[in-house]
């Protein structure tokens, strides 16, 4: 047997990315009771990821009108640069280490991916916010100062969903698989993991505002378990309906979920909870076999 050159997917965490969270952390109320159920979620994956680290995070996300306004709106963006930094939001940026890229990864899968008929914009330089730093906040906790850096580098790779049209679960699921194929076929034994965030069932906006769908939500993790190709094919309309306007998120996780291996994956974790700001958390991991 030859030993194994090319890099792969080991795993996929799915997680919420609420920036109240990221306020939560950063002023430290995490033991507070409104925010502990939601952190105490998390404790197991934190533990999950130190005991499997990544080489790279492949890490999905939405940008909200932060490095991406009304001027011009990709609805692939992947992070090709050497850094991004965390951006201000309005209250200062968060006291959070910069973002490390994997410059070379990135242009491969962009390659790769573009060839294989996925449109992407490269980005080389952009500000990340917290649709891309509340999550890794969630999985890593708070780097020390003695060494103020997230643990791997992370190939940021924006989706657009805050303007219409965003993209189909069809599309998001078929492009996951085209990032597989592209990170298997890099040439360097790379564990990459990829991270779908977002979500889950939230509208911000209208009379609306303030829906959650418990039951919806709830069967979007099952299927995105046990039959992600069938979940793909459910219409944007009904992400609308159902989970509210910003619960189009969601088609995030199922890029995830594309680039996992057809076989049955292990569930590592599964954690639900309401309410976090105006949203339900939710959070997975799944592992390769
Ligand atoms: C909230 C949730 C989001 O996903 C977001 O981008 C902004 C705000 C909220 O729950 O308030
Ligand atoms: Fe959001």
């Amino acid at each position: 047997m030859t030993a194994r050159t090319a890099a792969r997917i080991t795993a996929s965490v799915y997680t919420s990315h609420v920036p109240a969270i990221g306020a939560a952390l950063d002023l430290g109320k995490t033991q507070e009771p409104y925010w502990q159920p939601v952190f105490a979620g998390y404790e197991y994956s934190k533990q999950w990821l130190r005991d499997n680290p990544p080489d790279v995070i492949f890490l999905i996300y939405n940008d909200h009108a932060t490095a991406f306004s009304l001027d011009l709106i990709p609805t692939f963006a992947i992070g090709t640069g050497p850094e991004f930094m965390p951006a201000d939001e309005g209250w200062g940026p968060r006291p959070v280490p910069k973002v490390v890229g994997h410059p070379e990864l990135a242009s491969h899968i962009a390659q790769s991916v573009i060839q294989d008929d996925f449109d992407l914009t490269i980005v080389n330089r952009m500000d990340v916010d917290h649709g891309l730093t509340v999550p890794l906040s969630l999985m890593c906790g708070q780097p020390p100062q003695s060494k103020f850096e997230w643990p791997c580098p992370v190939i940021p790779f924006a989706v657009n969903v805050v303007q219409y049209p965003a993209p189909s679960g069809q599309r998001c699921f078929n492009l996951g698989r085209a990032i597989r194929k592209a990170v298997e076929s890099y040439d360097e034994p790379l564990k990459v993991q990829i991270w779908g965030t977002g979500g889950m069932s939230h509208q911000l906006q209208g009379p609306r505002a303030g829906l959650i769908n418990r039951d919806w939500d709830n069967r979007f993790l099952d299927r995105l378990i046990g039959e992600p190709a069938a979940l793909a094919r459910v219409p944007h309309i009904e992400y609308v309906r159902e989970a509210g306007s910003e619960g189009i998120e969601l088609v995030m996780w199922l890029i995830a979920r594309g680039a996992m291996s057809d076989t049955a994956p292990v569930l590592k974790h599964r954690f639900y909870h309401v309410p976090a700001s105006n949203t339900a958390v939710g959070h997975m991991i799944l592992e390769n076999t």
